[in-house]
């Protein structure tokens, strides 16, 4: 037993000592991407698994379509990057193998498909380790509900949290386990600055920041302090805590969701509840991500690679939604705002104004290609 506590002892050092080190890391971070001013911009598309390679082709092939001026006149370039597959990452025992990362690395933004996570064991998750490797440090998630008058917008820390150690954990066998949330003061301050810079410049007058400060004292009590202090810049907008379990159930309840607009909060609050809120919207498969840090971003599906639709011989009938979404939400992002809008309308009259044709997961629906083949139609005809 004493040797266990001395090696756990021991590892809490160096983890310690890593994360101050982190800390100093993004306090004197000072590279920024402007894609506006590259030359060209390189989309690197990762297939991913199940049924990631499905509609992340079906998102390629609307993007070489929306993209093809610029495609040939070599300003943006689509590049597919292989190996970020659950075998791969398994035979190199590495969340995303070095090779992998360098090509990942070479681009300026990425598209990415749902790749498998696997319970327990050690090897992380890919989205975890791109998140960092590439310092994504705020996951947008928007979820737009016209009908019921919903239109939040979530600011879901990316890179810390109980994300930043998930894979290393302490365990003394037939005992007990540990596990670490982190939350450093610049890792705050950088998602609530981006969250109330959003609110800013959108015209949204309300930031709700979310934890579970009561329980969660340190770090998530450091969560709210920070965000409040960086409120002070922005006067018109109102800063609010609220707690997740409450939060969670604000979000059903039709008499208060509809005064939410931004929602700031710690990963893993962020995960379960963007999931909610992607439910209301019409389900996981509707809402895309954004991942942004200075330097790259990374956009990608909210929902799995989906096993089960594979096992069933059914990923042709996978949708493609979740991905479109991602590609609007990146188009917008590295400066082609009314391309952007284009295929948000598109996709707007292909799922909600003129549904013509269906993707429903099942042979009772149309194929990810066809539904892919009615988005361009519908684009060409705005
Ligand atoms: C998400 C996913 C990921 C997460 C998984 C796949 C690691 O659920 O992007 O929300 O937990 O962040
Ligand atoms: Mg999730």
């Amino acid at each position: 037993m004493r040797n266990y506590v001395d090696n756990a002892v021991e590892q809490f050092r160096t983890i310690l000592e890593e994360q101050i080190a982190r800390q100093r890391k993004m306090e004197t971070q000072n590279e920024y991407t402007d894609y506006k001013k590259l030359d060209k911009i390189i989309i690197g598309v990762c297939g991913g698994d199940g049924i990631g390679p499905i509609i992340s082709a079906e998102s390629v092939r609307v993007l070489e379509f929306i993209l093809k001026d610029e495609i040939k006149a070599g300003k943006v370039e689509i590049r597919t990057i292989e190996g970020l597959t659950i075998e791969n990452r398994i035979a190199h025992n590495k969340a995303i193998p070095d090779d992998v990362l360098a090509e990942i690395k070479a681009c300026n933004v990425i598209l990415k498909a749902p790749t498998t996570t696997l319970k327990g064991g050690t090897l992380e998750s890919a989205n975890v380790a791109m998140r960092r490797e590439l310092d994504l440090y705020a996951n947008v998630r928007p979820v737009v509900v016209a009908e019921d008058n919903i239109d939040w917008t979530f600011f879901r820390e990316n890179t810390e949290g109980e994300y930043v150690l998930g894979s290393r954990g302490v365990e003394i066998p037939d005992t007990l386990a540990f596990d670490f949330k982190v939350t450093t003061n610049e890792g705050t301050k950088r998602i609530a600055r981006a969250a109330f810079e959003y609110a800013k410049n959108n015209g949204k007058t309300n930031v709700a920041i979310v934890t579970k400060a009561n329980i969660m004292k340190k770090t998530d009590g450091k969560f709210s302090e920070i965000c409040h202090e960086v409120a002070k810049d922005y006067p018109g907008i109102e800063a609010e805590d609220w707690y997740i379990d409450i939060m969670t159930a604000n979000l059903v309840n039709p008499r208060i969701r509809s005064k939410f607009q931004v929602i700031l909060l710690p990963n893993l609050y962020g995960d379960i509840i963007t999931d909610e809120a992607a439910q209301l919207q019409g389900g996981v498969g509707t809402a895309g991500s954004a991942n942004l840090g200075d330097v790259y971003s990374m956009f990608e599906a909210i929902h799995g690679s989906a096993p089960r639709m594979m096992e069933e011989g059914r990923g042709m009938y996978a949708n493609p939604t979740s991905m479109l979404k991602a590609s609007e939400m990146m188009l917008r992002h590295i400066g082609f705002a009314e391309y952007a809008d284009k295929l948000n309308k598109a996709l707007q009259i292909c799922t909600e104004e003129e549904v013509k044709y269906k993707v429903t997961g099942h042979s009772d629906g149309v194929t990810c290609s066809e539904f892919g083949d009615y988005v361009m139609e519908t684009i060409e005809k705005l």
